[in-house]
């Protein structure tokens, strides 16, 4: 089979430039534009809309579909027959662990929970009323400060034992953020609880009180990190490579990693959802606002409706959704106003042929909002949540990155300010 090529002609010059075209496994070609650079001409593309910024086998996506892949695996799948330790096992090593491995894993991560007592007091620093992911960013990069000595990021060893580190410590410190700001005791992981239950009982056990977690909502909390493990190269995932590929430590790039997901354009549309649920406030309300979301002339827009990448429907919402109506079932409130509300305006906005012609489907964080809400979690730590979830993504791109000869990564610019001028 002839190899593709791709044809750059520019009007200046008289021979074109045969640029190779790469084949993924699945997915579109791209065409590689690295010999440009040796010409003097570079290609222009803000936001990365054209451009695959690195070759990667850990995460597939088909918006078009409405698929998403880990390892090859579909998220439904995992989400059903995988725990969130299963899925970060698979995303940093490529297959599934065996019975020995997950055992191990568990036990790994387990014994990775705690963290320097010393954090404890780094804590203290924040004001009561700081916001959530303000001190999760700085707690995670502080962890650079214990775990950084030792580590040789060119070791494999080393960089897995980062990763572990820093999944099993994620929970601790998105709990202690949360006990921080309600002014409540620290409390300590329990090692004989799984990961969810676990982080859960930080959560909202006290000292006061034995340990008790429900089943139904550790399972939710558990397929909600699965559904947020990884989403391949987002904002905040090219931030951590990009960070990494200056050869900074792991905990460093989490933390640049986090503050990428802090913003409203990334991980802050479920936050968003339950603020236009407030604001709706009654089902009466409900038709105005539907009213508003199609109106051009209005910006508003139906948060937790529509997704860039995902054009057809959001594999994620199919899960979340099922698991949204176990969770108000078990706490009983499927008759709360808001979460009546909620499934009033899913209902309409399914029906309606403006969401129907333009593919606007609920996403993930329409349910997820709902659910965290339900299990009592408040709306500023909802991106918290978001970034423990994505932990194992990110650091196992920060892994692959660092496995294969890798660049620093420095993009060029299309400059338009002064050419050369004299001083006065
Ligand atoms: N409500 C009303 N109209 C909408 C909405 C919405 N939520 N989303 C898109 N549209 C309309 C938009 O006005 C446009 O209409 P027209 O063709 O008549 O001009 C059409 O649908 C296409 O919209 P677009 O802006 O070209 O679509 P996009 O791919 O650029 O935007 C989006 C995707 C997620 C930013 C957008 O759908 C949106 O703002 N949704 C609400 C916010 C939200 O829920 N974000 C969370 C996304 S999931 C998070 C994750 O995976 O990380």
């Amino acid at each position: 089979m002839t190899k593709k090529t791709a044809e750059l002609h520019l009007s200046d010059t008289t021979t074109p430039l045969d640029l190779p075209v790469i084949s993924g496994t699945v997915g579109p070609d791209v065409v590689d534009v690295r010999s440009l650079v040796s010409k003097g001409i570079f290609t222009f593309d803000p936001g990365f809309v054209s451009t695959a910024s690195c070759e990667s086998e850990i995460t597939y996506i088909d918006g078009d579909n409405g698929i998403l892949l880990h390892r090859g695996y579909p998220i439904e799948q995992l989400a059903e027959k995988a725990s969130f330790l299963d899925t970060c096992f698979l995303l940093l090593n490529g297959e599934l662990p065996t019975r020995q491995e997950k055992a191990d894993f568990e036990n790994t991560i387990r014994y990775h929970t705690m963290v320097d007592q010393q954090i404890h007091e780094f804590f203290k620093g924040f004001p009561r009323n700081a916001h959530p992911m303000a001190m999760l960013c700085g707690a995670v990069g502080g962890l650079s400060a214990f775990y950084h000595e030792n580590l040789d990021i060119e070791d494999a060893d080393h960089r897995k034992q980062a990763a572990h580190r820093i999944i099993a410590k994620m929970p601790t410190l998105a709990a202690m953020v949360y006990k921080h700001g309600v002014g409540q005791p620290f409390m300590y992981p329990q090692n004989d609880m799984g990961f969810s239950a676990n982080f859960l009982h930080m959560m909202f056990g006290t000292p006061c009180e034995p340990p008790k977690v429900s089943k139904t909502l550790s399972k939710a909390m558990d397929v909600i990190f699965t559904l947020h493990a990884d989403h391949e190269q987002n904002a905040s995932t090219s931030t951590v490579r990009l960070a990494g590929s200056s050869g900074a430590n792991p905990y460093a790039c989490i933390a640049s990693g986090i503050a990428a997901l802090w913003g409203p354009s990334h991980g802050g549309a479920n936050e968003a959802v339950l603020e236009m649920l407030y604001e709706i406030n009654d089902e009466k309300n409900i038709s105005n606002f539907i009213l508003k979301a199609k109106d051009k002339d209005d910006p508003f827009r139906l948060m937790g409706f529509g997704h860039r990448v995902y054009k057809n429907f959001d594999p994620r919402a199919t899960v979340m959704r099922k698991i949204c109506d176990d969770v108000l079932e078990e706490l009983g409130v499927k008759d709360d106003p808001l979460f009546r509300i909620a499934r009033k305006l899913e209902q309409i906005a399914l029906e309606d042929e403006y969401f129907i012609d333009r593919k606007l489907y609920p996403n993930v964080d329409f349910y997820s909002g709902i659910i965290l809400k339900a299990i009592g979690i408040p709306t500023n730590l909802f991106t918290v949540i978001f970034a423990t979830g994505r932990t194992p993504g990110w650091i196992s791109h920060w892994d692959e990155m660092l496995s294969s000869p890798y660049k620093i990564g420095r993009p060029r610019q299309l400059y338009k300010g002064h050419a050369r001028r004299d001083m006065p």
